[in-house]
């Protein structure tokens, strides 16, 4: 069955009152998208910030009247809005598949690679996590994540203890076992993300060795060997502290998140409890290591 969209771009104010109005028209779900190019990062669970100018897509079922539609909406809203509404048909298809489609097996270093369930890399001694998002951010398509895995790829993990500080979906935890770490703790604020890393725990058969930490009070009370923190700059600089009391002397602390202009001040800051090793860089975004004094 066909779909028809109606697509508007309006201000910030302006929004909700334009989700309302096609959820009154009938619409069956509305999406918000950035119409231009402002990035929202990380909001805190339970926020929900929008752009400033903010597109909004109404999905409406293909037998309605699209010119009573176009009719209502005209009607509706200010002049200044209308002469930016689209309607189209969109087509029915295996939405399942189709986004399956855009998520393909990627590798990250010499052999590891993360895979969608059921499909599998043609490589002999490839280290597969087979991975669901779900809810929760970590697919490895952002450098960031991509900057980790291969770090984790490169490095030694047997016997290891690690904390994933804000484990999204577990991909780095979930990597860091199949590479052959011995543990794992992984915590993360947002509830959302430690279903998804307790299921993709389970999916790749590392559940017995990694400990959801539902907060930061129930992480070890012993330091590990290794602390992974892929956040945002200013949350790795507040969090330092914290971070330097989770890694053993002699362990080391791998941080991103950061862009290239926020590395120096985020390494001048671990600098306090660790020696930091010269950025690595994918894109606009640095991975930085350092080990405990
Ligand atoms: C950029 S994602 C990284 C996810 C995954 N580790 C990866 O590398 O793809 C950052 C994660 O950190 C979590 N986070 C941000 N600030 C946090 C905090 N102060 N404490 C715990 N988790 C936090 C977010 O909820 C999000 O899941």
């Amino acid at each position: 069955m066909p779909w028809i969209q109606a697509h508007l771009t309006t201000s910030k104010e302006q929004a909700p009152l334009i989700e309302l109005l096609f959820e009154n028209l009938g619409a069956l779900s509305t999406t918000l998208e950035d119409a231009e190019d402002e990035p929202l990062l990380e909001p805190k669970p339970g926020e929900a910030p929008i752009w400033k100018v903010t597109r909004i897509t109404g999905l409406f079922d293909g037998d309605i009247n699209s010119d009573e539609l176009r009719n209502q909406i005209n009607h509706t809203l200010n002049s200044d809005v209308t002469p930016t509404l689209e309607l189209e048909v969109l087509e029915d298809q295996e939405w399942e598949r189709a986004w399956l489609d855009n998520f393909h097996a990627m590798s990250f270093g010499s052999r590891l690679w993360i895979c969608p369930q059921g499909k599998q890399p043609d490589q002999e001694g490839a280290v597969v996590v087979e991975l669901d998002p779900g809810l929760a951010f970590g697919t490895g398509t952002h450098p960031t994540t991509g900057l980790c895995l291969q770090w984790l790829d490169r490095t030694p993990l047997e016997g290891l203890e690690l904390i994933d500080f804000g484990c999204g979906s577990g991909i780095l935890a979930v990597a860091a076992l199949k590479l052959g770490a011995q543990r794992v703790y992984a915590t993360d604020h947002d509830p959302q993300a430690m279903q998804a890393s307790e299921a993709n725990a389970i999916k790749n058969r590392v559940s017995d060795r990694l400990q959801l930490c539902g907060s930061r009070e129930q992480l070890p009370p012993r330091p590990v060997d290794i602390v992974l923190a892929n956040i945002l700059a200013g949350t790795l600089v507040e969090l330092e502290e914290h971070i330097a009391s989770l890694t053993k002397t002699g362990g080391r602390v791998v941080l991103s998140g950061i862009l290239s202009e926020q590395a120096e001040r985020v390494s001048n800051c671990y600098t306090s409890h660790f020696d930091m090793a010269p950025p690595i860089q994918q894109e606009e975004w640095i991975l930085l290591e350092g080990v405990k004094r």
